[in-house]
């Protein structure tokens, strides 16, 4: 039987070949462990040239894991993390958050996955009284889980308002080679350059078989975070390993061909989705993802060759993702899937 073609999520995706080969090339002979490996030295490299000559990089399993490091170096026990209803951290993560770095998350409810100034001055409550933990810090997420895109100028004003209300500023980048992609500017201008303070650096979404990385822009944090890396048993012995993804994904900028043909995938699927009546495309397209309301009795049956999920256990809404795996033949299947579908619903 034909495997269902993939629309689910950019994890379902395989690993990027030359990114296998790459961990291939690296399994050679011995070679120092935690981190003292030349791949790790030559990422780290990498990700300065990117983010700035003193930026401190912390290579992790995965992205909790990313999001649990920065927000435990960013939080003390009473204070809290402002951020979307719809956040990874909010809703994907088991409580991982509120369980490891010990904070509660204050949730704020947004209509496509965005923090504005706004909703972040709204969400000060309590602040100076000892009744109520204290906001510290602000995770955003880029691209969002709606997959919409903060551009550079609102992560400023968000960071700008953040920083003037006493707030450090996170951000969960599990894909933020998309994010780079779609806004077509460099990592540091929508990140570092934009009032970030740290960032959990995704690559397993972009290619790699699970590295990410905690960016850290403030050299205060920098020392700490090797303890709270290891305590949060995200210290990797074999480094080399992950490290090696990192590089075969800056290889010749692998990892911004992958995303822009992840998005390029996306807008594929959106413009055939909207000339198909009766489907409503409810978010955006801006990344790797297509949200759409049609009939459920419709999308389940297509799951029966695609597999994508409904979201948030809404009746008729569901996400398409793309990866730099789809590939155009996938998405043309699935069109024409749709069309016949809403013609027979019709
Ligand atoms: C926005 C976001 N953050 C973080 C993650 C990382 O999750 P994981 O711990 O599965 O690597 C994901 C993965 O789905 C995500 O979508």
């Amino acid at each position: 039987m034909a495997l269902p073609r993939e629309f689910a999520s950019d994890n379902t995706a395989p690993v990027h070949p030359a990114v296998l080969a790459a961990l291939t090339a690296a399994n050679e002979g011995p070679s120092p462990a935690y981190g003292f490996d030349s791949w790790t030295a030559r990422a780290v490299d990498w990700f300065r040239q990117q983010f700035g000559g003193d930026t401190a990089v912390f290579p992790v399993w995965n992205g909790t894991g990313a999001n649990v490091v920065a927000l435990r170096a960013l939080t003390r026990p009473w204070q809290a993390v402002v951020c979307t209803e719809q956040a990874h951290i909010q809703v994907d993560e088991c409580g991982a958050p509120e369980l490891l770095a010990g904070c509660k998350l204050l949730d704020v409810p947004t209509r496509d996955g965005k923090l504005t100034p706004a909703m972040l001055r709204e969400s000060m409550r309590g602040v100076g009284d000892f009744h109520h933990v204290q906001p510290a810090v602000v995770s955003l997420t880029q691209v969002t889980e709606y997959g919409t895109v903060y551009t550079r100028e609102e992560l400023v004003a968000l960071a700008a308002t953040a920083h003037g209300l006493g707030l450090r500023v996170h951000m969960d980048g599990a894909r933020i080679a998309n994010a780079a992609a779609a806004l077509g500017l460099p990592l540091r201008a929508f990140t570092r350059d934009a009032g970030v303070d740290i960032l959990s650096f995704g690559a397993t979404k972009n290619g790699a078989m699970g590295a990410e990385a905690v960016v850290v822009f403030d050299p205060g944090l920098a020392g700490e975070m090797l303890f709270l890396r290891k305590q949060s048993m995200q210290l990797a012995s074999k480094m080399r390993y992950l490290s090696a993804q990192f590089l075969a994904l800056a290889e010749d900028d692998l990892w911004l061909a992958n995303a822009r043909h992840a998005n390029a995938m996306a807008q594929r699927l959106a413009a055939g989705v909207r000339t198909i009546p009766g489907v409503e495309i409810t978010q955006k397209v801006e990344a790797s993802a297509v949200f759409a309301t049609l009939p459920r009795a419709v999308s389940e049956r297509l799951q029966q060759r695609f597999h994508f999920y409904f979201w948030n256990h809404s009746p008729e809404e569901v996400r398409w993702m793309t990866s730099w795996a789809t590939n155009a033949e996938d998405v043309d299947e699935l069109l024409a899937a749709i069309r016949a579908g809403m013609q027979g619903a019709a």
